[in-house]
Formats: C-alpha cells, structure tokens, sequence
C-alpha cells in the first residue's frame, strides 16, 4: 500500500482546490492511503508515514508560502537521519509567475533529500480551471507512477 501526503497552505481557496482536484486523481488508483494536511498542521510523523508526497503552496512575493516553508523550517533537523528519501510533486498557485516558489521548493526539497518525480504544475488564476484537470492528472499518474515504482 502506498502513503501519500499532501502539504499544502491556501489563503484565498486556489490551491486546496488544486489539492482537491489531485486527490480525486490519486483516488482513482487503487493501493494507495491519502492524508492531507494544511502545513501548518502537518508533522514530521506525517512525512515519515509517507512514500510520496504533494506540495501545494501559493506564490507569495516571489517565494512559496509561508505555512510551507514552516512545515521544511521545523521538521528539517528531525527528519535528517531518518532518510526521508522519496519523490514529491510540487503545485503551485499564482496570479503570473510561480517561478520563485518553484526555485524555492526545488532547493529546499533536495537538501531535504525529497526527489523531484514529475514536472512542477503552475496554475495561473486566469487558466485556473485548466489547472484543475491538470492537479487531477498529475494526482493520478504520480500515485500510478509510485504504485509501478517508476520514481
Ligand atoms: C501576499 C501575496 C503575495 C503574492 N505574491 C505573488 C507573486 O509573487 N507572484 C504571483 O504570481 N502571485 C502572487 N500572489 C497571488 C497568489 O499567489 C494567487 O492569488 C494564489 O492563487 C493564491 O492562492 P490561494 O487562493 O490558495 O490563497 C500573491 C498573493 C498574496 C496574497
């Protein structure tokens, strides 16, 4: 059975409805347990439950948000050492860019030894309607691509 978390912080509704719309993808796989956590409540045993992980987080002046950014700051030093070595997918909500969040999570991501698995979903909020096809795609193929161990 696989694990994934989803970690995600929303304001204004975009992005938990991306994260939504990626959980009804990964539900369409069979052999696969979901949690999803808003970052500010997700925890060290959370990451450490799961094999795969989603990160959702909004742009915020050229950064990921944050709520995400708490989640990397306090589970960082405890999750060293206990070989947090999985792949994760990165959604990221924006009015124009999200190439700041994306840097942002990119780096931190690999000194957290997460492995990036497929490519970043960047959903504007004028193709946000496309992005939720998209979140719901992208949920499917990464519980399908960890379910035949491609990651
Ligand atoms: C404080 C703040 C800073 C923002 N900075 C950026 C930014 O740097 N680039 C961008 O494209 N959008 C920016 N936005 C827009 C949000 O990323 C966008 O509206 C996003 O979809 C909000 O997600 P949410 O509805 O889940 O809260 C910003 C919004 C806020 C509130």
């Amino acid at each position: 059975m696989n694990h994934i978390l989803i970690i995600y912080h929303s304001q204004k509704g975009h992005t938990e409805k991306l994260v939504d719309a990626c959980y009804q993808g990964i539900l369409l796989e069979s052999n696969v347990q979901v949690r999803m956590k808003k970052a500010l409540d997700a925890t060290l045993e959370d990451i450490l439950w799961a094999n795969g992980v989603v990160i959702a987080t909004p742009e915020y002046f050229g950064n990921m948000s944050g709520a995400v950014k708490d989640f990397f700051d306090k589970t960082y030093y405890p999750a060293r050492g206990q070989n947090v070595n999985i792949p994760y997918v990165l959604i990221i909500s924006c009015d124009n860019d999200g190439s700041g969040a994306e840097r942002n999570v990119q780096s931190i991501a690999s000194s957290y030894t997460l492995r990036k698995s497929l490519e970043t979903l960047n959903v504007k909020t004028n193709a946000f309607e496309e992005g939720l096809e998209q979140a719901k795609v992208l949920g499917q193929t990464f519980a399908a691509g960890l379910d035949m161990g491609i990651f």
